[in-house]
């Protein structure tokens, strides 16, 4: 299964040129450099707790000519206090910087407040996608966090699914939480 591909998919039915997007987990930018291409005349918010990914992704946007976007140096459960407005989409990839430092990962509290925040910001017909990395121990204890917590949202209002590998339960999964427009 090609996870990122499945995300870009769940995604890509609402995303729109003018459309306000959230990536939660910016690490080097792959992620918010997808969402700035395709929102041209929208915006794009990108969280990380790292100096580093700031510096990677800045670097990566340049290259791309990309300027429809805000760089914030926080963590993602302080998602309100910088953005204001109601979102089309966003992404989380969870777990740490790949060749950074490992043990600055994503965390139950912090990731549970920012997804919780995330799915109030949606729009109607909006999409949270997230990826789930269960092959160390707290992107195991993510993984389960999420899918209990999920599991309780009203289906009148929101649509939860769940798509990963059964025969490889280690294997990364992903979550997408979509709010209806109604
Ligand atoms: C797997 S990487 C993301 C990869 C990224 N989406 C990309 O395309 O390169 C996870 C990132 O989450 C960041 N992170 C960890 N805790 C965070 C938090 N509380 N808020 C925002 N980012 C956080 C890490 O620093 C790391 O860069």
């Amino acid at each position: 299964m090609n996870l990122k591909q499945h995300a870009k998919e769940h995604l890509l039915k609402n995303l729109n040129e003018s459309g306000v997007f959230v990536d939660f987990t910016m690490g080097n930018g792959h992620d918010t450099e997808f969402l700035c291409s395709v929102a041209k005349n929208g915006k794009v918010y990108s969280f990380d707790i790292q100096e580093q990914a700031l510096q990677n992704t800045k670097k990566l946007l340049d290259e791309k000519g990309h300027s429809n976007y805000e760089l914030i140096l926080s963590g993602h459960q302080n998602v309100k206090q910088y953005v204001k407005e109601q979102i089309d989409g966003g992404m989380f990839n969870l777990g740490y910087l790949p060749g950074g430092d490992k043990t600055l990962h994503t965390m139950c509290d912090t990731t549970l407040k920012a997804v919780s925040d995330g799915i109030e910001l949606l729009k109607g017909g909006g999409v949270l996608v997230i990826s789930v990395y269960p092959g160390h121990d707290e992107g195991r204890r993510e993984g389960e966090m999420l899918l209990e917590y999920l599991s309780k949202y009203d289906r009148k209002y929101y649509s939860v699914m769940n798509c990963r590998m059964i025969n490889s339960y280690d294997s990364p999964f992903i979550i997408a939480i979509e709010k209806y427009d109604k």
